[in-house]
């Protein structure tokens, strides 16, 4: 029997897989994603969204591609690993996840068949296409070369291309060494870790979207505050030691966490940091 099923829970509440289901929108993550709605809707081209590991980026990816979905039926396509070798093999890739047909021989054909591609779905079909790159600071400069060529198709109006790059901070000084890359950027947001009241929130997001009964504590208010001291409201933090916090509440056979079990359970990942 697994551990959430003896805490009366239909689903595992804290793991750290980006799962939109359990995306709780902080001011911050609530912010970035109603910015790129617009970014997306308007159809300016560039959003980039930069922020630490684990602050929540793949999941608002995840989170935002169900949003377009259900609000514009815009076309998404998402990289989640962005490291390629060349220009080719980035070009060839492209094609393939558009779906565009055929076989082309150099780059330069990739990019003009991408672009009849483009211009055909997005202007002669009134499509929105929006590409979602994860890992950003994985690009090598021939990618963000091609990426910059990419944002070069438009209309008078509007960019072809909806392009959103999510990516820790070091990808915004490799965006700067590329001529003309950061001024083509229209939305650039950085995301920010929760206070106590939204790490507090987003515990209890996670845990009703679980199935627990709304009201029955499990985490007293100071565990809470516990939790937020140690994870800084980084939200891969707060969901690992959270999963931990249950597991060994189930362990000792108790129903509440307090402080002390937080402290337990912090002291023991402490040094599993350490080791590893
Ligand atoms: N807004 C959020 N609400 C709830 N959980 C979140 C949120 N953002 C992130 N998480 C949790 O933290 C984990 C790390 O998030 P992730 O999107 O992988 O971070 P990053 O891509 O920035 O490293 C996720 O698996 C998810 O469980
Ligand atoms: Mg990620």
């Amino acid at each position: 029997m697994s551990y959430y099923s003896i805490l009366n829970l239909n689903k595992e509440p804290f793991s750290t897989s980006p799962d939109p289901y359990f995306f709780y929108p902080s001011t911050s993550h609530k912010q970035a994603m109603q910015r790129l709605e617009i970014a997306i809707r308007l159809r300016r081209g560039l959003s980039v969204i930069l922020g630490d590991v684990g602050i929540g980026k793949t999941t608002l990816a995840r989170a935002l591609i169900q949003e377009l979905h259900s609000t514009n039926g815009a076309i998404t396509h998402m990289i989640l690993d962005p490291s390629y070798d060349s220009e080719f093999q980035f070009v060839t890739i492209l094609a393939k996840l558009f779906g565009i047909k055929g076989t082309f021989r150099s780059t330069l054909d990739y990019k003009e068949a991408i672009e009849r591609f483009l211009f055909k779905k997005c202007v002669d079909e009134s499509h929105i296409i929006a590409l979602i790159i994860d890992e950003g600071q994985k690009m090598s400069l021939s990618t963000l070369e091609l990426l910059r060529t990419l944002l070069n198709y438009e209309t008078n109006e509007y960019k072809l291309l909806q392009l959103v790059i999510m990516g820790q901070m070091e990808l915004l000084p490799k965006l700067q060494r590329i001529n003309n890359f950061s001024d083509r950027i229209s939305l650039k947001y950085i995301l920010n870790p929760l206070d106590y009241n939204e790490t507090k929130n987003m515990i209890e997001f996670r845990l009703k979207q679980a199935g627990a009964a709304s009201g029955k504590e499990i985490f007293t208010e100071k565990a809470i505050l516990t939790i937020y001291q140690y994870t800084q409201g980084y939200p891969r933090k707060i969901a690992a030691v959270c999963h931990n916090l249950l597991e060994e509440l189930v362990m000792k056979d108790k129903r509440i966490i307090e402080e002390d079990l937080v402290n337990e359970v912090m002291e023991k990942d402490r040094k599993v940091v350490l080791v590893s």
